[in-house]
């Protein structure tokens, strides 16, 4: 009962180091891929790669290859452990960049995890699942003219991804999600936490105490995501999820895919012309810097599924982008197309911390290592406890108060995408959070992590190099505008409202650290600006869109190119106000429908 099957063997073939591959993984580029032919190569094997290699491998006729930079051990403890997911950062499973100096952070840089492992990002991320909200898939089918990105057109695609299953320790959910939106047929498991914690019900009682400020939201994956509610995250039966566990894991089998992993993808290379475009179905690979490379050419089309830093970065590497900026670095220009690593966008985070009245909060699992190692025994046995969730069980989505009057006076139009999308974002956290600064040795904590979840700000992704193993320069301009800043200010705000409820009259103490000193909105200015960082969501690098604001066609075709498409983050037009994983599933869904029909 606690695991499905296809997950039982996968932890057979990955249990321990030195595991002889089985199936169709390959350690390297052996000389059986070298020599075998593919219609489709995917590049990347996270969000994005993962969902398309299955999709298309349904059909017996397409042979596939997926390549992936990093290693193949997505059974990791670490990994598989929901509450162990703050430990993948800086650690094998990372890429380990960093951005520039941001300007809206006092000229701090940030660091900036992307996964580098089976499963991509999913297998590092906070494991929150969010589908998007109807407004946000509207503006993404007006931006593009593709009625196919709407909110309505797509439902087929997020049936297709969404499993709403059990909570691990089997808990009624009646009033935690509204079963009627959810399917049961998805490839992708998700669940309510598994694991109740004492602050759920000041939560819930809040929405009850302030519903005009914090409304209960029974389901926010409806396509309205304002107000209060129960987070899903995709784990299953207190294990993470990820791209690997859930579409890979069903194609492992299948004869016509084959995965190579620690091989990079350094470049896409035309094969030929048609009609005076560049056919773009070779790809050069290599498993170190300056080492020896090789090139595999697809029959039909090549995927980049790197992500929305490192498809750009194969892209600008490759000749295609901005040409003068091509040309300045000393790369010769394939494709002149500047929207290739422009329009970065990403959610700020900040962790808001609050000493409490009470012994217990999962802080403890921190300091004390005897209630670690029982917390691992029980998860070990059925996945319950602790250790299966990941810090906070409810959130919330809101839009500041009078929306068109706060826009109007910074001089902006709202940049939310209407009615259905927040402004910003409130997370629960039962202890202490914050990326800035190392968690006390003692005390007990709530937290609320607020974030910019409709940002203005725009960064890009450019070369420090023409060494494709050296990390492009990553700038996603965190709180790069006013208009961010005074969101996060809001989202502070809002932050202190809700625990001014009765609801945690008993409870909250006082607030933690330079946040207790930041009441002027110029020390909350100052206090966001040094604390604030990343929530990991950057997208928008290779942008669908119309004209020269986009890079790709709305069928995530490369312009100007034949046989080359972007399967990944990195072509959303727009962020979602919402967390991004869900939406890179649903649109490689519809990526995968659409190579199915075109070859
Ligand atoms: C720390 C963290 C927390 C997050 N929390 C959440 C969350 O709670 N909820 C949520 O919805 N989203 C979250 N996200 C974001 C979410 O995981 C990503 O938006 C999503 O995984 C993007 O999918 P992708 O396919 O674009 O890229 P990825 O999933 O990053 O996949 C890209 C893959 O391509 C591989 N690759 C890159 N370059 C090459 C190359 N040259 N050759 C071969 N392979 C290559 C990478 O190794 C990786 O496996 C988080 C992300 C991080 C890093
Ligand atoms: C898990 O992470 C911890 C802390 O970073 C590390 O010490 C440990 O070796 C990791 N375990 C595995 C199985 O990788
Ligand atoms: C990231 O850093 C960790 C810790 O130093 C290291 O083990 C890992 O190999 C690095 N990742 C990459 C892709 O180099
Ligand atoms: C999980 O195991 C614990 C301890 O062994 C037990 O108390 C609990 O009932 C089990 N839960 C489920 C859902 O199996
Ligand atoms: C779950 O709780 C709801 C509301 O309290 C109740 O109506 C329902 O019968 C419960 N379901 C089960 C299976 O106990
Ligand atoms: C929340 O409200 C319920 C129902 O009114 C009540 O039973 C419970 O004690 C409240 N919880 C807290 C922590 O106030
Ligand atoms: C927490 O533990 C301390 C030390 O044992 C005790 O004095 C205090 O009363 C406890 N607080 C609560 C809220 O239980
Ligand atoms: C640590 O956890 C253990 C096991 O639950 C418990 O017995 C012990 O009292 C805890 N230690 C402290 C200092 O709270
Ligand atoms: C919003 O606008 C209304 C009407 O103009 C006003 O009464 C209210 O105080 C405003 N609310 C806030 C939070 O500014
Ligand atoms: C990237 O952004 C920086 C900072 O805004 C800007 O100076 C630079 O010109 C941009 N580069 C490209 C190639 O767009
Ligand atoms: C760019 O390369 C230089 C020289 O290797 C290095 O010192 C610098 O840290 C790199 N910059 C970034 C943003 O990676
Ligand atoms: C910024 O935060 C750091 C870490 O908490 C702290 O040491 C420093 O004093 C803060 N600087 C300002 C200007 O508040």
């Amino acid at each position: 009962m606690f695991c499905a099957i296809g997950l039982v063997l996968l932890t057979l073939a990955f249990a321990s180091p030195g595991t002889q591959v089985l199936g169709k993984l390959f350690q390297g580029p052996t000389e059986e891929i070298l020599k075998r032919a593919y219609d489709v190569i995917i590049v990347g094997a996270g969000a994005g790669g993962g969902a398309t290699a299955s999709r298309l491998t349904e059909d017996p006729r397409v042979r596939v290859l997926l390549i992936e930079a990093g290693g193949s051990d997505f059974m990791n403890l670490n990994i598989s452990v929901p509450a162990r997911a703050s430990t993948l950062s800086r650690s094998r499973f990372d890429w380990n960049f960093t951005t520039v100096p941001q300007v809206g952070l006092d000229n701090r840089a940030v660091l900036y995890p992307r996964g580098f492992v089976l499963g991509g990002s999913t297998a590092i991320n906070q494991m929150v699942f969010c589908r998007g909200t109807k407004d946000d898939y509207d503006r993404w089918a007006r931006l593009t003219g593709d009625e196919g990105w709407s909110f309505e057109k797509l439902a087929p695609f997020v049936r297709s991804v969404d499993r709403m299953t059990l909570p691990t320790d089997r808990h009624n959910t009646s009033g935690q999600f509204d079963p009627s939106i959810h399917h049961h047929v998805g490839t992708v498991p998700i669940s309510v936490a598994g694991f109740p914690l004492p602050i759920n019900s000041r939560v819930i009682n809040t929405t009850a105490q302030l519903p005009d400020l914090f409304p209960f939201n029974l389901d926010y994956n409806s396509g309205d995501t304002i107000g209060i509610g129960w987070t899903q995250s995709t784990i299953h039966d207190g294990r993470r999820v990820t791209s690997a566990t859930s579409y890979l894991a069903e194609a492992w089998s299948r004869s016509n895919l084959d995965i190579v992993v620690n091989t990079r993808v350094t470049k896409v290379l035309p094969v030929g012309y048609e009609s005076g475009k560049p056919v773009m179905r070779g790809v050069e690979i290599a498993q170190t810097a300056g080492g020896r490379t090789h090139t595999l050419k697809a029959r039909e089309e090549v995927v980049l599924s790197a992500g929305s830093i490192k498809t750009p970065h194969i892209l600008l590497l490759s000749g295609i982008g901005d040409a003068s900026y091509l040309s300045s670095m000393g790369i010769q220009p394939l494709v002149d197309l500047p929207a290739v690593g422009r329009n970065l966008h990403d959610h700020a985070f900040l962790g808001n911390s609050w000493l409490v009245n009470s012994n217990d909060t999962l802080d403890n699992l921190r300091v004390n290592s005897t209630l670690a190692a029982e917390a691992l025994t029980q998860w070990q046995a059925n996945g319950t406890g602790p250790l299966g969730i990941a810090g906070g069980s409810q959130f919330g989505w809101l839009r500041v108060p009078n929306a068109s009057d706060f826009f109007a006076a910074l001089g902006v139009a709202d940049p939310s995408a209407g009615a259905t999308s927040a402004h910003f974002e409130l997370i629960t956290t039962d202890g202490f959070i914050s990326k800035r600064i190392a968690p006390p040795t003692e005390g007990h904590f709530f937290s609320f992590i607020t974030a910019v979840i409709s940002p203005t700000a725009r960064g890009n992704v450019t070369l420090n190099s023409t060494d494709p193993f050296d990390a492009p320069i990553i700038n996603p301009n965190l709180l790069g505008t006013d208009v961010d800043i005074a969101v996060m200010r809001e989202a502070v705000k809002a932050a202190r409202s809700f625990v001014a409820a009765p609801a945690w009259s008993d409870y909250i103490i006082s607030e933690f650290g330079a946040f207790a000193e930041a009441h002027t909105d110029e020390e909350l200015d100052a206090y966001i600006r040094n604390n604030t960082d990343t929530v990991d969501h950057p997208v928008g690098t290779v942008a669908m869109g119309k004209g020269a604001q986009g890079a790709l066609d709305s069928d995530l075709k490369v312009k100007g190119t034949i046989g080359l498409r972007v399967v990944d983050a990195s072509a959303f037009p727009f962020i979602p106000s919402g967390h991004t994983q869900g939406p890179t599933y649903i649109l490689a869904e519809r990526a995968a429908a659409m190579i199915l029909r075109d070859i």
